[in-house]
């Protein structure tokens, strides 16, 4: 794939795909992370002398024009990240984009209505792709977190018109394939969450990968279930407890050493500061349940994280949205932060609530890459082509 280095940029107006999907309430973003992070790009194609024209999709329209989920709500939060003028066009296509473009002067910025205010965006419509295609000179996407929409703004409009990554793609692409195409060993990769039926083609690609798993979270609980350990009341999958025992198995052909907790700590409430203690494995009682991974479980994490040149974070550890659940997590992720900050490993971690776990125990700045990416970096974890990126590679 080429990146904006490859482009040839000045007097250009310039069609970038971002992901400024973010979360919002009552009207104002309450996250601009998002927002934040497609700045180095907005900068390189503004300072080379081109104009950019923002392509991006809001929430889950369906194909019909929404107004709560109009980009208009995020103008604000652009024009502060980037601290440029912001005119906005009332369509993706057509005249009103025409004209935003066409009133934008010197280092303004034209952000275009959601994309997925017309049927065409989902469906991957050509004649849509063509539509947008028309109003630039070149497609530059931006957009990992929308990598794995095959529409008409991620991967329909790549290739009709010279086509680039920018600088955020660009840096997720990079620490990717720093962390699981050709990594430094061992790898490691710590997997938590609710449910192993989610995360099955994940864990099963993750085994043939990494020379460690560490099973975190309620689907731990699936495992230690595969196991004929008992978990009293705890969330498990017991209908999945064949396929948890084929992962493990898989695992152990291709040399992948499974951990998971050795002491867990129990509860007989799911709520904030519930009475807790901490047992071994084996000896949750029939009343309680398991909502997170115990102190020896962490020790030994951190060790297993000392021996590691690489490590790979998708969910929590535990019930790290109430305390006093979200121990292990933290200290988990601490040690993880520690680690990258000496130097000795690589660290990237993405998808929905990690990055979240990560920000409330303080350890996200130390990780040497943190994805914008929910869905898309969950699909890349499971092996599978990101139709955006693949649009990309021409
Ligand atoms: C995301 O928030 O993960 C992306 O913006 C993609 O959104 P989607 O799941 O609605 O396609």
């Amino acid at each position: 794939w080429k990146t904006l280095d490859d482009v040839a940029l000045a007097g250009k107006t310039v069609l970038v795909r971002v992901d400024i999907n973010v979360p919002m309430e009552g009207g104002r973003v309450t996250d601009a992370t998002r927002i934040e992070k497609i700045v180095p790009t907005v900068e390189d194609i503004v300072a080379r002398g081109g104009k950019v024209v923002l392509l991006a999709h809001f929430d889950r329209p369906k194909g019909k024009v929404v107004p709560e989920m109009s980009l208009r709500h995020v103008v604000g939060a652009l024009e502060a990240a980037t601290g440029r003028k912001v005119i906005f066009g009332e369509d993706c296509v057509g005249d009103a984009a025409r004209a935003a473009i066409a009133a934008a002067g010197a280092g303004d910025v034209v952000l275009l209505e959601n994309t997925r205010f017309h049927a065409g965006e989902e469906k991957n419509d050509p004649a849509l792709a063509q539509g947008m295609a028309a109003l630039g000179d070149v497609y530059v996407n931006d957009a990992f977190s929308a990598a794995h929409r095959a529409h008409a703004s991620t991967a329909g409009i790549a290739g009709l018109l010279p086509t680039a990554a920018g600088r955020l793609m660009e840096a997720e692409l990079r620490a990717l394939e720093a962390a699981l195409g050709s990594p430094a060993r061992p790898v490691v990769a710590v997997v938590g969450g609710a449910k192993v039926s989610t995360k099955l083609d994940l864990l099963g690609n993750l085994v043939t990968k990494v020379d460690h798993l560490v099973i975190g979270g309620g689907m731990a609980n699936t495992f230690l279930v595969a196991q004929g350990i008992e978990v009293g009341k705890s969330l498990a999958e017991r209908d999945m407890a064949d396929t948890a025992r084929e992962i493990l198995g898989k695992a152990k052909v291709a040399g992948c050493t499974i951990h998971l907790p050795v002491d867990v700590v129990v509860a007989r409430e799911f709520k904030a500061g519930a009475a807790n203690e901490t047992v071994a494995v084996t000896a949750c009682p029939a009343d309680a349940m398991i909502l997170d991974a115990g102190p020896q479980t962490v020790a030994g994490l951190v060790k297993v994280f000392e021996g590691a040149k690489t490590l790979i974070w998708n969910g929590p550890l535990g019930a790290f949205e109430i305390e006093p659940f979200n121990a292990a997590t933290n200290a988990a992720a601490q040690a993880v932060a520690r680690l990258t900050k000496a130097g000795g490993l690589i660290s990237v971690a993405g998808g929905g609530d990690t990055v979240a776990a990560l920000n409330a125990a303080g350890a996200a700045a130390d990780f040497t890459f943190i994805s914008t990416a929910g869905g898309a970096f969950l699909e890349w974890m499971e092996g599978k082509d990101l139709p955006g990126v693949a649009a990309l590679m021409g």
